[in-house]
């Protein structure tokens, strides 16, 4: 998360923005417009409580009429309750728009990131994503829960009043009024400070929060390293920055509370010393004067809050300018309405042709990249460490999106390739494996598209990957529940059980990406045997780091520079005495096999 998305700058109101959002709220209009058919009377009920007061204190209490102050009294109870349930009936809906609306939008943009590409990933990280995902979407719900809704009620309300007051007496009326603009200015002032500050907090929450999610994760590091002491030295920096920011924003908000109590008090002090006056001369009745007072203490309430809902509504078009900026990226991976689905015979299985590709803009990986692996052939590919193996793969499988050239499978363009189609054709076990949150067997099953696998694919599979052991050692075997990824799994367990689960999708091209990092011996051997079983009769890429894989392999394609410089077998390519040779000196440390 980075300090630049919690901003809340730019302006307020986008009517092209406010047209997006709306169309979201759409299929909600009923219950909208239904809640806001309800703040005229929430305003005309808000109104008529002073009212009654007056009337219960001019035609009853003073005459001494105790039937009809009876009646008043039953009208003001009421009139209480009947406020009261509108008000439970106005949040509810609102609420309940507002809630809908931002599942809708979590819907739309959690859809959204599923169609996005491997590049946009890279561009985006993972902690901004949830910020738009959680936090701006809940921005744009308070603009219905409290924000646009409620300033439609607060100006009927005081609108309503301002004609009331006039009614009862004008002059007390601009009395009043005349208070307005210092109230204004005030709450400005401070709302703006409130805000600056609030930004501070935001800042300051973004830093704590990242610095939280790095020394948590990397915990038994810290620990491993003794660094406990100096942890906690930035932490409590970064804490005592956060309580200072979060009490430098509260001491503007009572600030500003306070404030509006002081001026409404003032105003009643002048009211009653000036409206007494004309009580005495006549001009006003005593409960004209009661009613009066009552009005001045609902004025000033909308005015103060007015402003809190300007925030409201900033924050949320800022907000829906960042999740529609969102939704309005386009993946560069874009598979074809109605894609090809199956090989074309007698093409090579993978072809490389004159590929360019940069994962960022001129670096070049791969510098105009050609080869061919034919149909049932298994081929290593060997190079050093970042010369792109891992980046030959993902193209393979369209992860990213080649810049010039282009690689086929089947004969057919990736581009052509339905890419569900695609990636079923393509097996791949990845060189870091990634399980899901769920049980074993859910990992196993989650083959594209939606395809059923029954029950006795997935025991094949295990046992041909020779990880029905490392199911059957599980306390609950199958049903065995993987946490964060597979942490609890050892290295070599996750391994095997990828094999498995890529010899279900019985792909016709298998891509293995070796891990690097060595297992215990007895997994590696599992792991080997395991392999082979997957790459009998299927046409292979492995990028090797073992040396049973090379031996055992038809052709070796060494990668040097962005593209193939030698090709061969193992045995032929050593004797050659050229790039390979060297580099296998340099990597199984023996120059002889
Ligand atoms: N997601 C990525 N974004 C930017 N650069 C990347 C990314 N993945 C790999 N690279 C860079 O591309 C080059 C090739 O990487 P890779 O294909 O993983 O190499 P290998 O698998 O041969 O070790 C490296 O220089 C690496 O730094
Ligand atoms: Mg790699």
């Amino acid at each position: 998360m980075s300090e630049h998305d919690d901003e809340i700058l730019g302006k307020a109101y986008d009517p092209r923005l406010m047209r997006r959002v709306w169309s979201f709220a759409r299929p909600h209009r009923r219950i909208i417009f239904l809640s806001m058919a309800l703040f005229p009377l929430v305003a005309a009920l808000e109104l008529l409580q002073p009212w009654l007061t007056k009337i219960a204190i001019d035609r009853y209490i003073l005459p001494g009429d105790w039937a009809g102050l009876t009646w008043v009294a039953a009208a003001y109870l009421a009139c209480l309750l009947g406020l009261y349930g509108l008000r439970v009936a106005v949040s509810y809906l609102t609420q309940l728009a507002g809630q809908r609306v931002m599942h809708d939008l979590r819907a739309a943009l959690f859809a959204h990131l599923q169609r996005q590409d491997a590049a946009f990933m890279d561009r985006n990280p993972v902690g901004r994503l949830m910020t738009r995902l959680l936090n701006d979407v809940e921005a744009i719900s308070e603009l219905f829960a409290s924000g646009a809704a409620a300033v439609v009620g607060d100006v009927l309300t005081l609108a309503g009043i301002v004609v009331l007051m006039l009614v009862l007496n004008w002059e007390l009326a601009l009395v009043t009024f005349a208070l307005v603009p210092v109230l204004a200015v005030g709450a400005a002032y401070f709302r703006l400070k409130a805000r600056d500050s609030y930004r501070g907090v935001r800042i300051r929450l973004a830093r704590l929060n990242a610095f939280l999610q790095e020394s948590l994760q990397g915990m038994s590091i810290i620990q491993l390293f003794a660094r406990e002491r100096r942890e906690a030295e930035l932490f409590g920096a970064l804490n005592g920055e956060l309580r200072r920011a979060q009490f430098r924003s509260t001491r503007f908000d009572a600030f500003l509370y306070a404030g509006v109590e002081a001026l409404g008090s003032a105003a009643a002090a002048l009211l009653l010393w000036y409206g007494g006056g004309q009580v005495l001369t006549g001009a006003l009745t005593f409960g004209g004067l009661v009613a009066f007072l009552e009005y001045v203490g609902r004025f000033f309430l909308p005015i103060r809050d007015l402003g809190a809902k300007y925030t409201v509504l900033q924050a949320a078009t800022v907000s829906a300018e960042r999740i529609f900026a969102l939704l309005d990226a386009e993946a560069s991976v874009r598979p074809p309405a109605s894609g090809a689905r199956g090989f074309e015979t007698g093409a090579p299985a993978v072809e490389f042709r004159h590929v360019w590709f940069a994962y960022e803009g001129e670096e070049w990986v791969l510098r105009d990249c050609s080869f061919e692996v034919a149909p049932g052939e298994r081929v290593a590919l060997v190079g050093p460490t970042g010369e792109g193996k891992s980046t030959i793969v993902r193209l393979m499988t369209r992860s990213y999106e080649v810049t010039r050239g282009q690689v086929l499978v089947g004969g057919r363009d990736v581009r052509e390739w339905d890419l569900t189609a695609l990636r079923r054709a393509v097996g791949m076990v990845p060189q870091e494996v990634f399980l899901f949150t769920g049980t074993v067997e859910e990992n196993l099953r989650v083959v594209g598209g939606g395809a059923v696998v029954s029950r006795e694919a997935i025991d094949r599979a295990l046992q041909a990957a020779r990880a029905d052991r490392v199911v059957a050692s599980l306390p609950h075997g199958l049903a065995h529940e993987i946490h964060e990824r597979g942490q609890n799994l050892s290295q070599g367990q996750r391994q095997l059980l990828a094999i498995a689960r890529a010899l279900i999708y019985n792909p016709a091209v298998l891509a293995l990406d070796e891990a690097t990092s060595s297992v215990d011996p007895e997994s590696e051997a599992l792991i080997r045997a395991g392999l082979e079983e997957l790459v009998q009769g299927r046409t292979s890429v492995a990028i090797a780091h073992r040396l049973s894989t090379i031996q055992t392999c038809d052709r070796i394609l060494v990668l040097h520079r962005g593209r193939v410089r030698e090709a061969g077998r193992h045995a032929e390519l050593l004797a050659a005495g050229g790039f390979y040779a060297r580099l296998y000196e340099l990597q199984f440390g023996t120059g002889r096999t």
